[in-house]
């Protein structure tokens, strides 16, 4: 009985540690994607890419950077799963120059409102901030960091489209609510925030929609206490 018990324990410990994202975590804040052919426009499937605009750091808490960290983050400064699980919109793809090569979002998170459960459906009729998540975890750059393409949405009548200065809006608003001390769930983050001006073009060349942009990408650093 031991002894099952023992070499099961040894079993769960080998597969554990055999985890490459585990092991060979690059400890930056990110690589920038274009270094391997990436870029930090998605593809929208309209030609443009929408502007992955905000970047969480690779060097946050690792439990901040999982799934489950980043939706109990995202709860934190007022967004939640989508409404109800229904999917408004197809998903977009990013290449992060991590040698994944092009990937779909692992996640999109919509402003709640005020209330987690139903405030993503208030968002989807009258409109807000939301998010889709691209994480870098290729064998070229595993940093683990999230980059996220934050834009400020019309409501559903208009068909969920961007609102003009919607990806600038959307990022200073996301930003200006995640910095500092937030928490949910029993989880307390300090978060700090630094822009970045070189990695984003300046102007609508290549946006989805033709909306122009500042080109500014925001660095979080986000800290479990
Ligand atoms: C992305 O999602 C779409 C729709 O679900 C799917 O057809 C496509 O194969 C996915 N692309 C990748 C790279 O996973
Ligand atoms: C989070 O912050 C609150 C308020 O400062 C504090 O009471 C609580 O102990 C903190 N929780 C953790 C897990 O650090
Ligand atoms: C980043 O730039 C935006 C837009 O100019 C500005 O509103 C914000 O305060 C800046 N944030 C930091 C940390 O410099």
């Amino acid at each position: 009985m031991y002894l099952n018990y023992l070499v099961a324990t040894l079993y769960l410990v080998a597969q554990a540690s055999a985890l490459p994202s585990v092991l060979h975590r690059q400890a930056v804040d990110f690589v920038d994607p274009r270094v391997n052919g990436g870029s930090l426009l998605d593809n929208a499937g309209s030609g443009g890419g929408e502007p992955l605009n905000v970047i969480i750091s690779g060097l946050s808490s690792p439990d901040v950077l999982t799934d489950s960290g980043i939706v109990n983050f995202a709860k934190a400064i007022g967004f939640s799963t989508e409404c109800l699980g229904i999917h408004l919109g197809d998903p977009q793809s990013a290449n992060l120059g991590d040698g994944n090569g092009p990937q779909n979002q692992t996640i999109e998170l919509r402003q709640d409102y005020g209330d987690p459960d139903v405030g993503t459906c208030l968002e989807s009729l009258i409109g807000g901030n939301h998010f889709r998540v691209f994480r870098q975890n290729g064998p070229l750059a595993p940093t683990g960091a999230l980059f996220l393409a934050v834009s400020q949405e019309e409501p559903a009548t208009e068909s969920h489209t961007i609102i003009p200065d919607g990806y600038d809006l959307g990022r200073n608003s996301f930003v200006a609510g995640a910095i500092g001390s937030k928490s949910f769930g029993g989880v307390n983050y300090s978060t700090i925030a630094q822009n970045m001006t070189n990695l984003l073009p300046v102007g609508s060349n290549g946006v989805n929609h033709g909306i122009a942009i500042d080109g500014i990408v925001t660095l979080l650093t986000v800290t479990i206490e």
